[in-house]
């Protein structure tokens, strides 16, 4: 069965598509927020520190165990040990319950690029966005009305999931990621450059980079960078040791994992840049603190900016609308395609299934179940289920593979497959950081956060919808992990590879 595995065409566009699945919503949409509220400039300081004790050694660590063992994150871990298999379904399940909501966001991009052209978010986003748009209920157990235009941009979105993934490795998600990455690029160094010459762009990005250091103290802000770095490298989601399987057999590990995670925060900075230039200039005109004009994650995407566009000079209203939420459908959509290969190629792997039904039934399974969130309760699924899923799911995950793969497969084993292949060797930093930073970084976090979340569950929800969407979905995933874990695998797969 190996030797039928797909492969990338060139290592660029491994690379590109490693890039695509990491920028997504979680640079453009969440990232500029997430620093502002944790500390602004100081926020700096925890995100490098994760980024480099957990987001590079882990994406290291994805990169060779996927590349050595040939395989899926499930078939990779079990080829390395039976006994962990269950490991590698636990982040594929992850990706495919994020991708509900994922496919969400998604739609209301689509359809915000549509409202761009005629801003028809009309002088109030805001109410808009909430009121008419999302039709926003009381409570996550009143799903009030399903909303046509987000089912039909949902259908698109999964739509695209298929096609891509259908075409396979080199001839659909490679080529996907070889135009839409360099598009978006395009388009967020259009945003960025028109954003900088904007009155009152450097008091935008004063307020961005403005550090606040009592926050650095504050063990949440920590979490915080954790989670944003988890999230957005596409780590703990199965995504980058399936891509890595892909690989050919002599190819270099530590500089694709540097390379990835650097243009990952790369994109992540500019479109901090971009974003908050333009707050600046939003707080210029209306002679206010920028502070006045920044809001919750999602209000900033889709509230704030359609505010600031409203208030754009001449062709830029319809122009920088346009671009920004065409931007947010290209970055999304390169990395939803990542999160349905990270589930589906486990399936072929071990099920023997064929890539094109598997994709097909994902496809359809997908947005059949997620098309609940386009009801007017989709808002408060996707808030409950993404704070569980990350702080816990991927950040559990994450903890499992340093302690797995550091104190029980072994470091050198790991540096011994990619040192001979690797133009920079991976060094003994390597393995300081993946048997001790890591796992008690990880292990500090998840402890906190469970105890922080028993002592004052999540939001202002009933307990109900916490202990449902939150609690129980984390446990689920974990149960069909260890349940899809006890199949058998057909005779000699596990065994019948080259490393
Ligand atoms: N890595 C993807 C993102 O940042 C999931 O959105």
């Amino acid at each position: 069965m190996s030797k039928e595995r797909g492969q990338w065409g060139t290592k660029l566009g491994f690379i590109l598509a490693a890039v695509g699945s990491a920028v997504g919503l979680g640079n453009i949409w969440r990232y500029p927020y997430v620093a502002y509220e944790n500390g602004g400039g100081a926020f700096l300081i925890p995100y490098f520190f994760a980024l480099f004790t957990a987001g590079i050694p882990l994406m290291v660590l994805e990169y060779s165990i996927g590349h050595k063992f040939r395989g899926s994150t499930p078939m990779a871990l079990a080829r390395a040990n039976k006994k962990w298999e269950w490991l590698g379904w636990w982040p594929s399940i992850n990706s495919i319950i994020i991708l509900m909501y994922y496919s969400m966001i998604l739609g209301w991009a689509l359809n915000y690029f549509f409202l761009a052209f005629s801003r028809g978010w009309g002088d109030d986003p805001n109410g808009f966005f909430f009121g008419q748009f999302l039709g926003l209920t009381d409570s996550p157990w009143n799903l009030g009305e399903m909303h046509w235009y987000i089912l039909v941009a949902m259908a698109f979105i999964w739509f695209m999931n298929w096609y891509v993934c259908y075409k396979g490795i080199s001839a659909g998600i490679e080529k996907f990621n070889k135009i839409v990455l360099p598009t978006l690029l395009v388009i967020m160094v259009i945003i960025v450059i028109r954003g900088l010459t904007l009155p009152g762009a450097v008091q935008g990005l004063e307020t961005l980079l403005h550090p606040n250091w009592e926050k650095v103290l504050d063990y949440k802000v920590w979490i915080a960078a954790y989670g944003q770095i988890f999230f957005s490298l596409s780590i703990a989601l199965g995504v980058m040791m399936t891509y890595a399987s892909y690989l050919p057999k002599k190819t270099d590990i530590v500089n694709s994992a540097f390379m990835t995670a650097l243009a990952n925060s790369g994109f992540e900075f500019l479109a901090a840049l971009g974003v908050f230039s333009i707050l600046g200039y939003m707080a210029n005109v209306q002679n206010v603190p920028v502070s006045e004009v920044v809001k919750g994650s999602i209000g900033l995407a889709f509230v704030v900016f359609p505010q600031g566009m409203n208030m754009m000079p001449g062709i830029f209203k319809v122009l920088l609308g346009v671009l920004f939420f065409g931007g947010l459908v290209f970055a999304g959509l390169t990395s939803s395609v990542s999160m349905v290969e990270a589930f589906s190629s486990p399936i072929i792997d071990k099920f023997g299934i064929s890539r094109k039904k598997i994709v097909t039934t994902i496809a359809i399974v997908g947005f059949v179940i997620s098309s609940v969130f386009a009801t007017g309760a989709g808002l408060y699924f996707l808030d409950i289920i993404d704070n569980f899923i990350n702080s816990f799911g991927l950040v559990g995950v994450g903890l499992m593979e340093a302690i797995i793969i550091g104190w029980f497969f072994g470091t050198h084993k790991v540096r011994e497959h990619v040192n001979p292949i690797s133009h920079y060797p991976l060094g003994r930093w390597w393995d300081v950081t993946v048997k001790y930073i890591t796992p008690a970084v990880l292990i500090y976090m998840l402890t906190n956060n469970i105890i922080g979340n028993i002592v004052k569950p999540y939001g202002d929800y009933p307990i109900s919808a916490v202990v449902i969407l939150g609690w129980c979905v984390v446990a689920v995933t974990i149960t069909a992990a260890v349940i899809i874990a006890s199949k058998r695998w057909p005779e000699k797969t596990l065994t019948d590879y080259e490393d």
